[in-house]
Formats: structure tokens, C-alpha cells, sequence
């Protein structure tokens, strides 16, 4: 271990048995708040705080925050939540974007959950902006006194759509005029959205908001819609028009330096570094993901033993990972992969030294015609299990649960995909203990 520096001295170390080990800066399952730890997005964060700066100015443009699961959508919405209640670590974004100062946007924020409405949706934002409008903080810069009792009863003994959205926009109505001049605008955050975007009404309910915020003048209340890709084309149903209704904030795999930015920010605080080929090793494990940086990151941390982390920590963190942590997950994942050949075909892919596998090679190592082949691969494909690369190519799509699925063959060579081919001819798996 080399001397403390005094910079390490204001860190709690690990390697020394005399001193404490830090805790786990690593976040799995948890959206980023603190922006200290938020890596890359520039471009969707200054589009973001475009949106605000719009409602601001009384020319609302609502917005729509869209990607795959784990991507960082939530964090990317909490950024702006943190913008929109200024913040001051958001002040120097906010000059590079011509904001001169802090924002002041009261927030509500509804968690949608499968089964949830309009009228649920509904009454969740105004609960929502009515414990915001309430909370007694010094941070608070309004002061309002409203009866909510009053106008919450009149959105949810709403008889018809219809008069279910009136009574949403009449109590953003009677907010935004006791704040206007206190105040830049409301935020309504809606996160999770895919969970609901087919429910009958949501859609049009949405729309109407949005419609009847503008005929009330009302447009300085910014509607930002997070949710899993296709959403917005989900509510679609409803009303062709959503798309065009909320500006599209999409969220990209990260890029490898990305992926490096993310696990030095989150290692920061500590006093506990990593080697470059540690950063290799999570970008190629990482796949552009943030929620696995900090899955992979805080698997990896738990496991190293020195101030610095390294590839062979970070393969153990992956051990770990797919033989203990989340080995119900993907074994559930298994089963509900289908029974008897779906799970032969992943066996077998997996077994292939590479990730992208030609059906040709199924077909042969498990004397399959190409028509039955292809029928089991658009059944794992509609599971979401696997992807098409390319005519008659496929892949698993999660590169973690390959690997669960290649250390549960016991492949010698399962973290690296090189020897993996010789060993390639097991028919079936070997059960893992304990199922
Ligand atoms: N820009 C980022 N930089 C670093 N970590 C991030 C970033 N965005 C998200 N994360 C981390 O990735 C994980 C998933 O983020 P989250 O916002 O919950 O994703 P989503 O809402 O898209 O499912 C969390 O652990 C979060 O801490
Ligand atoms: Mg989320």
C-alpha cells in the first residue's frame, strides 16, 4: 500500500486493518440525486433545462424522457427536479444555457404503478404538488394556503373524462394563482409511465391536459413524462398526436468514457481508485448501461482489497453477481424463457465463445431445421430474451445473464469467451446446488 498522503489522510481507507473501510459509494437500484455522481447526458440535461426554461417564460414545451430500463431516465429527471427547485450546484449549467439565476418550480411527482388510471394518475399529482405546496422547509421560497379538501373531491367524483380533466386544470388554475409572482412555473413529473401507457383513458386524459393548460393561459405548467421507450407511441393509441405534444428526451446507451466517468465520479469521495484495465473491464461488462456500472461497481468494490480496483476485482464482483446475488433473477428468467429447447438454444448460445451466434450453429448442435430454429428464436425474441443482430444472427440480449448462463455450464473459460468453444459440446447443463 503506499504512504497515506495527507489527501487520503481525510478519507477513510481500506488495506489497513487499523483503519476503518469506506462505505460503498456505489448506488444499485437507486436514481442518482446528487449530481456529483451524474456522468455525460450533456445534451439531454440542457435539453431538459430548455423545457424548464420555457415554462418559465410562460411558453411551456412539456417533455417526454424515453430509453430502456436502467438507463438513467429517473436520474436524468431527478438533475432537473434538483434545477427546478434551484439548487445552487445547478447554477453554472444553468448560466451555460443563458439562466441567469436559480429556478423556483414547486414539483410534484407521481410513481406510477401497474394498475393506476387516469383518475389515479390524476389524484396522485395533485396529492403530490399539495404536500410540496404545504411542506414547511426554510429551502421553500412560496407561501401559499389552499384547500386542496375542496378541489381534490371535485377531480374524483368527476363524472365524465371530461369534467375529470377540467377539475385537474381548475386546481392547477387556482395554484398557479396564488403562486404567480412567487414562483417560475409548476413541474409535474410522471416517472415509470410505460406501466400504465396502455390503459384506456391515460392517453387522452394527458392530451387534455395539456390542451386545456394552454386555453387556461396555464403556460407556465411544465407535464414531463418519463418512461420506457416506446410509451409515447403506447398513449398513442389514444391520441395520434402525443408524440408532438411532448418534445422527446432520449436517453442513449452511455459511451465508453461515459462508463469510465461514472464509476470515477461515484469512486471519488473515497479513497479508493481504479486501474485502467479495471476500467476496461466495466466498460466491456457495463454494455453502456449506468444501473449496471453501479451493480457491477458495487459488486466490485465489496470485493476488492486494496485502494485500487482492478480487473480481477471487478470479475469477481461478476462472480458474485451471477452465482449468488442474482441467480433467482435469471433463473427465473430461465424458466420463463419456456421449457425443454428454448432453454437448450440459450444453453447453446451461451456455450458459443461469441456473443453473436448464426443460427446455422444451433441448428447443427442441436439437429434443428432452420424453420423450427427460427420459430423459438422470435419466441425468446418476443420474451425479450433475445435479440436479432442481423439476418439469421441473434444474441443474448444481457450480457450478465449470458454469463450467468455460461458459468451455470461451467465453462472454464466463462468470464473470458476465448476457450469457451472447446468446451462448447455439453448438451445439457449441470444443475446448479441447491435448485
Ligand atoms: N448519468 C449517470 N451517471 C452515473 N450513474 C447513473 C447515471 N444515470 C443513472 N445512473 C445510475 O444508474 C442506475 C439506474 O438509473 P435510473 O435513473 O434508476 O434508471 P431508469 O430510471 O432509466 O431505470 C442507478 O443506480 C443510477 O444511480
Ligand atoms: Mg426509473
Amino acid at each position: 500500500m503506499p504512504e497515506p498522503s495527507p489527501a487520503h489522510e481525510l478519507h477513510e481507507s481500506r488495506g489497513d486493518p487499523m483503519r476503518p473501510s469506506p462505505a460503498n459509494p456505489f448506488k444499485p437500484g437507486k436514481p442518482l440525486i446528487c449530481p456529483e455522481l451524474f456522468a455525460g447526458r450533456t445534451t439531454q440535461l440542457s435539453d431538459g433545462l430548455g423545457l424548464l426554461k420555457q415554462a418559465a417564460a410562460g411558453n411551456v414545451r412539456h417533455g417526454a424522457i424515453t430509453g430502456s430500463s436502467g438507463i438513467g431516465k429517473s436520474s436524468l429527471c431527478w438533475q432537473l427536479i434538483g434545477a427546478a427547485t434551484g439548487e445552487a450546484r445547478f447554477t453554472p449549467t444553468l448560466a451555460a444555457i443563458g439562466i441567469g439565476r436559480p429556478f423556483v418550480f414547486p414539483v410534484a411527482i407521481y410513481q406510477c404503478r401497474l394498475g393506476d388510471d387516469a383518475e389515479s394518475l390524476g389524484a396522485g399529482l395533485i396529492e403530490a404538488l399539495e404536500e410540496t405546496l404545504g411542506m414547511k422547509r426554510p429551502s421553500v421560497a412560496w407561501e401559499v394556503s389552499l384547500d386542496f379538501k375542496v378541489l381534490k373531491t371535485q377531480f374524483s367524483s368527476s363524472p365524465t373524462p371530461t369534467a375529470m380533466t377540467k377539475a385537474f386544470i381548475r386546481t392547477m388554475g387556482v395554484a398557479w394563482e396564488k403562486l404567480a409572482g412567487q414562483v417560475d412555473g409548476l413541474l409535474l413529473v410522471v416517472d415509470d409511465l410505460e406501466l400504465i401507457a396502455k390503459t384506456a383513458g391515460v392517453g387522452a386524459f394527458l392530451r387534455n391536459v395539456t390542451e386545456g393548460l394552454v386555453a387556461s393561459g396555464l403556460e407556465n405548467v411544465l407535464l414531463l413524462l418519463v418512461g420506457q421507450t416506446g410509451f409515447l407511441q403506447h398513449l398513442q393509441i389514444d391520441h395520434r398526436s402525443i408524440p408532438r405534444v411532448f418534445e422527446p428526451i432520449r436517453l442513449p446507451l452511455l459511451t465508453p468514457d461515459e462508463v469510465a466517468e461514472a464509476t470515477r465520479r461515484a469512486l471519488a469521495p473515497t479513497a479508493v481508485g481504479i486501474d485502467e484495465a479495471g476500467l476496461t473491464e466495466m466498460g466491456d461488462r457495463a454494455e453502456g448501461l449506468p444501473a449496471r456500472v453501479h451493480l457491477i461497481g458495487y459488486h466490485a468494490f465489496e470485493q476488492a482489497a486494496s485502494d485500487v480496483i482492478g480487473r480481477a476485482d471487478i470479475r469477481r464482483g461478476l462472480e458474485i453477481l451471477v452465482s449468488d446475488k442474482m441467480q433467482d433473477e435469471f433463473a427465473h428468467r430461465l424458466l420463463s424463457a419456456g421449457a425443454g429447447r428454448y432453454q437448450h438454444i440459450l444453453f447453446r448460445m451461451a456455450s458459443e465463445s461469441s456473443p453473436v451466434v448464426p443460427t446455422s450453429r444451433i441448428c447443427s448442435a442441436l439437429a434443428l431445421d432452420s424453420n423450427q430454429i427460427s420459430r423459438y428464436m422470435r419466441g425468446l425474441a418476443e420474451r425479450g430474451i433475445v435479440v436479432r443482430v442481423n439476418r439469421g444472427v441473434w444474441a443474448i440480449r444481457d450480457g450478465l445473464y449470458r454469463l450467468y448462463l455460461r458459468h451455470r455450464l461451467g465453462l472454464s473459460g466463462w468470464l473470458s469467451a476465448t476457450d469457451a468453444a472447446a468446451e462448447a459440446s455439453h448438451p445439457l447443463p449441470p444443475r446448479p446446488k441447491g435448485e
